[in-house]
């Protein structure tokens, strides 16, 4: 029985973790919080013959769906792609008796190896990680979910391992208070990321 006021399960996706910098020190801060189900695509299917069933039995099981994987061509990896085209199904996630998945809420944990500054209008990659994110935004809405704002790491070549700590830290707050129901959500709906200010949208700290 879940104790907590949200269970979380956190869709994860990188398909060469043993050469990660990044994630593989995000998960570490996250993956054995109570009540949250850490779900690694590219270990459980190496071979990209997803179980549909069993993944969809997994989804309808949690309130708070996480994709957290990083950025590869300003998209999701192969294996989440392929997870989305097969395990959103017509009539079950969306379409007029696709219910399945309506009032959870969606949060994209993302990492990039491109800088904050080249994700502005302005800056290398002409649009922002927000733009680059309405392809997911709009699965969610289309599956009548909650789209989050993100929580992005930028500069993954050049981060430090402090920064790297910090952000796992921050992970780990903001899964923690989706669990608990202590974030702030509509004060985080005004941020363009969940992590630009995460003690401010959390109503109550962590012990
Ligand atoms: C195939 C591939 C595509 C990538 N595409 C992008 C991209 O579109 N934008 C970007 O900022 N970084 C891109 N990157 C960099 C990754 O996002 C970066 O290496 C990753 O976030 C680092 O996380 P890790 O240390 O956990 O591997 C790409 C990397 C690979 C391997």
């Amino acid at each position: 029985m879940n104790i907590y006021k949200n269970s979380i399960f956190i869709l994860f996706a990188h398909p060469a973790l043993q050469k990660s910098r990044v994630n593989k020190q995000l998960i570490r801060y996250v993956r054995d919080i109570e009540g949250v189900t850490f779900h690694d695509l590219y270990e459980e299917y190496p071979d990209f013959h997803i179980h549909v069933a069993r993944e969809q039995q997994l989804l309808v099981k949690h309130d708070i769906i996480v994709f957290h994987h990083p950025l590869f061509w300003f998209s999701v990896p192969a294996l989440l792609k392929e997870w989305m085209d097969l395990v959103l199904e017509h009539m079950w996630a969306y379409g007029k008796k696709g219910m399945a998945l309506k009032g959870k809420k969606l949060l994209s944990v993302i990492s990039t190896g491109g800088r904050e500054s080249l994700y502005q209008e302005k800056g290398y990659n002409r649009h922002t990680m927000g733009e680059f994110l309405y392809p997911i935004a709009q699965t969610a809405r289309v599956c009548g979910m909650d789209y989050l704002p993100p929580f992005v790491v930028h500069g993954t070549h050049t981060i430090t391992k402090e920064e790297i700590s910090r952000h796992g830290e921050d992970y780990r707050k903001i899964v923690t208070g989706l669990r608990d129901g202590t974030i702030d959500l509509e004060l985080a709906r005004t941020l363009t990321k969940l992590n630009s200010d995460t003690d401010h949208i959390l109503t109550e700290q962590e012990e």
